[in-house]
């Protein structure tokens, strides 16, 4: 191993070689240490790229690397050949072709390695690199693993499935927190080397790659320790806007303050989407005299719903054809029409479809006549259930969980046309409705980076893609501060971040459960939600539940099996009824009305009665919306004027200054 910094020059690779698993893998780049903790913008900065253009491939180098194969692996070795040549350029005149002509059970046994390089702690990095399957006679459009390791004991830090197609594509992996419980060997514990390492020949026989283009960038992480005492001031500049009510009498004519000897405003409902999961099976197999009781709280706690699984479907349409039930129940009184009536505003339809073949979804009938068969049965199902639904969910998940369950999509061949349609049907079936990706381990994890990528592409090429579902299934001591960083990386693609999913829990295995005191849990649930709540670009949030019963983490509700509140019940209700609510009385010693009537005030989006006394005896008393503006600009709260005419008052005008008030 190379000294820190000290420049090696080329050389035959010499990593990874551990647990007789790695007989040998392919080196593109020179095995140098590289010492990359030179980025002192505030931006990101490109630390190291690899084109294959400069310097020029050493002949021996390859063919050296090239000899290897096939050695010391017996039978099992896979039989591969690279070579830089111009016709696997993305760019440039020069890019890599690896050929698998046999493939290995042993993915690692061809793979293409990065230069080790030397990371810092403090730092936030990413690794890309594009590739593509160049030769049509060749099968791509498979899943191959991009791992991240530690250099020395090629331990796996992460690993990302990545699917190659025929078309260029760019994968990234980025790393927030370097793991801290990684041996650091001759290094001091402020940086640790890392590389990283695709494995090829698990990708099965007579695959042509091309690869260009690789980088790293780096940035410092400027986590913000103080982010939490922050986020009040961060919601009064964001989740507030300014607003006039003008008040005007018969003719038009501007109320003076004078004539108002009281006025209240209180705020009734958030413009800001917080919802919960409720199944509506849930709701049905309920004793019916705790019915009222559950749909009650729902609709106290909550302005949005979406369905835990009923949508999903293996359940919305379990045997071709047959989904009038599950429809006519997601439509009727006790679901969406409940949602209506309580004048709820964000219902999601979770989800079109999942790609894992865990809970149904493998042994659905869509997936039993192959796959062009699946890819109609795909298309009609979209375009039927978001017609269906137009105007009833106003948010679909179109894909759950697409970064991480790829089963039926690899053998399929999804990725690189069909998952980007559905979009497509969905848009064209309901323009308005927000269409999604929803996964996990954007926050508590480090997918942010594939998924910032993946969208990227994605709004190249135009799909429709307007919103990322962050599910927030999360422990209570996450970092703040980390959270923050990687919802600002989410929010570079311009798109609504949901959280979609959020739960506590403090054990995952076997199965998820909350073993926290009640308080720990109520404080940790605030945390989050001033954390979330305080980001401009997350448009709202949906807790996986709220009820003890049948929730997916067990003790994670806010509300006991006995119905009885627990303090993070109280906490929710306190932060949405007092902390973020807006409610103002005045007198008519207080109050100031401007020239037009105009009474100004600051407060939360959303939905206010107001209530006004006169001196005439008249009590004028309504409901008036000052929504969020969508999109929200940058920074920028448009203020909002809404007038109320009461032609039934009499307004003296104009009024003379000197003479005393006197109204009919
Ligand atoms: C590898 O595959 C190529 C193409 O099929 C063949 O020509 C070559 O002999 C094989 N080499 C080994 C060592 O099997
Ligand atoms: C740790 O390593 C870095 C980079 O090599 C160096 O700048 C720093 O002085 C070292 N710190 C200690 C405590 O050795
Ligand atoms: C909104 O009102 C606040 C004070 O209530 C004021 O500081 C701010 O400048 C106003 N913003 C706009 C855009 O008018
Ligand atoms: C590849 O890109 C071309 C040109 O942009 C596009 O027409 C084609 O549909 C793409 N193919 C796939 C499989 O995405
Ligand atoms: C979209 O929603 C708006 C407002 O609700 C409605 O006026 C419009 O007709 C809808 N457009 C379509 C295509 O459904
Ligand atoms: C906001 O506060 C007022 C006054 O306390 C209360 O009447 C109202 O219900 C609260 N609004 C919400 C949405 O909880
Ligand atoms: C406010 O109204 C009360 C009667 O409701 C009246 O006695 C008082 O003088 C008024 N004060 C002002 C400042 O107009």
């Amino acid at each position: 191993m190379s000294q820190p910094g000290v420049s090696a020059g080329p050389e035959l690779p010499r990593m990874p070689r551990n647990k007789a698993t790695r007989c040998l893998f392919v080196s593109l780049a020179l095995a140098l240490l590289l010492l990359v903790t030179s980025a002192n913008a505030q931006t990101s900065a490109l630390l190291w790229r690899s084109n294959w253009e400069t310097p020029k491939p050493d002949p021996r180098s390859l063919n050296a690397v090239a000899q290897v194969f096939g050695a010391g692996c017996g039978s099992g070795c896979p039989n591969a050949t690279l070579g830089v040549v111009q016709a696997a350029a993305r760019t440039g005149t020069r890019g890599l072709k690896v050929v698998v002509f046999k493939g290995s059970p042993e993915a690692s046994r061809v793979q293409m390695v990065t230069p080790v390089f030397l990371l810092s702690r403090g730092m936030s990095y990413t690794y890309c690199l594009w590739a593509r399957s160049s030769s049509d006679e060749l099968y791509g459009n498979r899943a191959l693993n991009l791992d991240m390791m530690q250099a020395v004991t090629f331990a796996t830090v992460q690993s990302l499935p990545i699917v190659v197609s025929r078309n260029w594509t760019q994968f990234c992996m980025g790393i927030t927190e370097l793991p801290t419980s990684f041996p650091t060997l001759n290094f001091n514990a402020s940086s640790t080397s890392y590389l990283w390492s695709l494995n090829l020949a698990g990708s099965g026989d007579r695959i042509e790659f091309n690869f260009d283009d690789m980088t790293l960038t780096g940035r410092p992480n400027n986590l913000d320790a103080t982010i939490m005492s922050k986020t009040a001031a961060r919601i009064e500049q964001h989740r507030k806007g300014n607003f006039t009510l003008q008040f005007k009498g018969d003719r038009g004519v501007a109320l003076p303050a004078r004539m108002v000897t009281s006025f209240s405003l209180t705020q009734i409902k958030q413009s800001f989407p917080f919802g919960s999961a409720i199944q509506p099976d849930a709701i049905n197999l309920l004793d019916p005299e705790m019915r009222p009781w559950f749909l009650d709280t729902t609709a106290s706690m909550f302005n949005s719903i979406v369905p835990n699984s009923m949508f999903q479907w293996p359940e919305f349409e379990y045997a071709k054809g047959v989904f009038e039930d599950k429809q006519e129940m997601l439509l009727g009184p006790m679901y969406l029409g409940f949602a209506e009536q309580n004048g709820m505003i964000m219902q999601r339809g979770q989800a079109l479809e999942w790609l894992t073949t865990d809970f149904g979804f493998g042994a659905h009938w869509s997936k039993q006549d192959g796959c062009e068969a699946y890819k109609g049965y795909l298309q009609t199902r979209v375009i039927r259930d978001v017609t269906a639904f137009k105007g009833k969910f106003q948010m679909y998940t179109v894909w759950n969980q697409l970064l991480h369950d790829r089963d039926w999509g690899d053998q399929c061949q999804l990725f690189s046309r069909t998952v980007k349609e559905a979009f497509w049907w969905a848009h064209a079936a309901d323009p308005n409705a927000t269409l999604c990706l929803n996964d996990f381990e954007l926050i508590d994890g480090e997918r942010w980076a594939s998924m910032l990528q993946m969208v990227r592409q994605w709004q190249r090429e135009g799909v429709p893609i307007h919103c990322i579902g962050i599910q927030a299934h999360l422990t209570p001591d996450l970092d703040p501060s980390v959270i923050q960083f990687r919802l600002d990386q989410l929010a570079l693609t311009g798109l609504a971040l949901h959280i979609t999913e959020l739960t506590l829990r403090t054990v995952s295995q076997p199965s998820p459960r909350f073993t926290g005191s009640e308080q720990q849990q109520a404080d940790a649930l605030v945390k989050y939600l001033s954390l979330f709540y305080s980001h401009p670009a997350v448009k709202g949030i949906t807790l996986w539940g709220w009820w003890d019963t049948g929730h997916p983490v067990t003790n994670g509700g806010l509300v006991r099996t006995d119905q009885t509140m627990k303090p993070a019940a109280l906490a929710v209700q306190q932060l949405w009824s007092n902390t973020w609510n807006t409610s103002i009385t005045e007198t008519n010693a207080t109050i100031v009305l401007d020239a037009d009537g105009g009474y100004a005030f600051r407060g939360f989006y959303g939905t206010y009665r107001y209530n006004v006394r006169l001196t005439t005896g008249q009590r004028l008393t309504g409901v008036v919306d000052f929504p969020m503006p969508r999109p929200l600009l940058a920074g920028v709260t448009p203020s909002q004027t809404v007038t109320l005419s009461f032609p039934t008052v009499t307004v003296r005008s104009p009024p003379r200054p000197p003479s005393p008030p006197s109204v009919a």
